[in-house]
């Protein structure tokens, strides 16, 4: 039987690009968005959810729902968002949907899937980010919730370790996705200065076919180069 794995933010970027290597290494995937009219999955292994992670009482229903009916062998916390910008010009209600999204859903996620995850002796993997390892002007914020999401991942490992299951964190650097469509910041043009969402795929395949007495709880990602292009123009950061 097919392994089985959750991925949030699975309609673009990261998470689109681990749901197809996932797919293409024999896992079906519950795939989580807001909207797959961008997505170009479409696999008898790929199940399109359609949630806002930050309602937690539709992801309660729905993580139910998967469990009742499916055994889950991984569950990736991928989706985020970032607002950048002097914290002071930050909106309110975007410093919320941040906590709320790269925060409190992947600990609500963890929570509803610790149960289930225990019967397969599965992993939780964290997508973090280098913000959250150095100080990050003009994203205090959003790193802040990266780094708690780093302290989360660690410290949940110790408590189920013992049974089977790892908690692993990566931090990856600059990646060349939708996710600066609306910065005043993205991927220089030079290749070497990016990541690609496949590179970050990649290594959780090979993060979830290490052998299970090798726990690596936190994996950092670079590109070769530190290299960022910058739009001119733009007052704040979305
Ligand atoms: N790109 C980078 O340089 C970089 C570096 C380090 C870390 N990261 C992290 O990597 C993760 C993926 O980002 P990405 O670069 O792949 O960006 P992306 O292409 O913009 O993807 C973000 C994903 O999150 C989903 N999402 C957003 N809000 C959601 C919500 N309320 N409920 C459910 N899903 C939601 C989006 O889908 P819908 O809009 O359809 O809901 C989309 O699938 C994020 O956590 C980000 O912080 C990115």
């Amino acid at each position: 039987m097919k392994k089985k794995a959750i991925v949030t933010g699975a309609s673009s970027g990261i998470g689109e690009a681990v749901s197809k290597e996932l797919i293409e290494n024999g896992y079906f995937v519950f795939g989580i968005a807001r909207d797959f009219k961008k997505s170009s999955i479409f696999d008898e292994d790929f199940e399109q959810i359609i949630c806002d992670i930050t309602d937690t009482k539709k992801l309660e229903t729905i993580i139910k729902e998967i469990t009742d009916s499916s055994e889950i062998s991984l569950l990736v916390n991928n989706a985020g968002i970032g607002h950048f910008g002097m914290h002071e010009d930050i909106k309110i209600e975007d410093i919320e949907k941040m906590a709320r999204l790269n925060f409190i859903a992947p600990m609500v996620l963890s929570k509803l899937l610790i149960k289930p995850l225990k019967k397969t002796k599965g992993k939780i993997i964290h997508i973090a980010s280098a913000s959250a390892l150095k100080p990050s002007p003009f994203g205090s914020a959003y790193s802040a919730t990266k780094a708690g999401l780093i302290q989360f991942s660690e410290s949940l490992f110790e408590e189920v370790r013992k049974n089977g299951i790892q908690s692993i964190v990566i931090s990856p650097d600059i990646t060349n996705t939708a996710f600066f469509n609306k910065l005043s910041f993205y991927p220089d043009d030079d290749k070497l200065a990016s990541l690609m969402a496949k590179d970050i795929a990649q290594n959780i395949i090979w993060l979830i076919n290490n052998p299970q007495n090798v726990a690596i709880t936190h994996l950092q990602l670079k590109p070769q180069l530190n290299k960022i292009a910058k739009r001119k123009n733009r007052e704040s950061d979305e």
